[in-house]
């Protein structure tokens, strides 16, 4: 049976550059895995008072992140940091206490900029992130996609081949690690 690899985007940019790989990665997924791309777009700034509540968007969400077999993190940097929306998911997704639905999941990291360093510092922030929130993060190979603009075609298609490449490996790495840590 297919196993579900969800994938995360940090940004909320029409026209995304993260979006851009998430859709190659969706058209390109290692034999055996299916892809889902999870908008964490409508989730409401999380705040500790919903706890006791059923809010629908973090319950759909949650669950909707309890069903993957493993998860795929795809952001930019800001400020040298993960974007806000992507904390405030993985915040959402920790909560109510003992009921972190991140927990034992196979997890990976791209991380992508028109810059020169490929938003190490989101990338490793994330990491750390995921690292406390009990995400089996694959550390090799180390995905730093830098100078995006420059890898993709006039309708943002992904078309650098070399990139591709990197991320074919990439993905089939993470896949021999979802097998390995199962
Ligand atoms: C950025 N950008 C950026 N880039 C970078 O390499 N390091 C950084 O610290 C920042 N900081 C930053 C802050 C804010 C608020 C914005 C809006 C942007 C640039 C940004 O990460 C870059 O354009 C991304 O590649 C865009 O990715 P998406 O949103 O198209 O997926």
């Amino acid at each position: 049976m297919s196993k579900t690899i969800g994938i995360i985007t940090g940004s909320l940019r029409k026209n995304s550059f993260s979006g851009s790989i998430a859709d190659y990665v969706k058209n390109n997924a290692p034999a055996g895995y299916t892809v889902k791309l999870i908008d964490i777009g409508g989730l409401p700034l999380y705040s500790q008072d919903s706890d006791g509540e059923e809010l629908k968007e973090y319950t759909d969400f949650r669950n909707e992140v309890k069903a993957l077999d493993a998860v795929l993190f795809i952001t930019p940097e800001h400020n040298r940091s993960i974007p806000a929306a992507l904390k405030n998911a993985l915040d959402i997704g920790s909560r109510p206490y003992g009921h972190n639905v991140w927990s034992g999941k196979p997890g990976a990291v791209i991380s992508q900029s028109p810059g020169g360093i490929g938003g190490f510092g989101a990338n490793h922030h994330l990491r750390q992130v995921l690292a406390f929130l009990n995400v089996l993060t694959l550390a090799q190979p180390e995905a730093y996609i830098g100078a995006y603009h420059t890898l993709i075609d006039e309708n943002g298609v992904l078309s650098n081949e070399g990139t591709k490449g990197f991320i074919d490996e990439f993905l089939a790495a993470f896949a021999a690690w979802i097998e390995k840590v199962a």
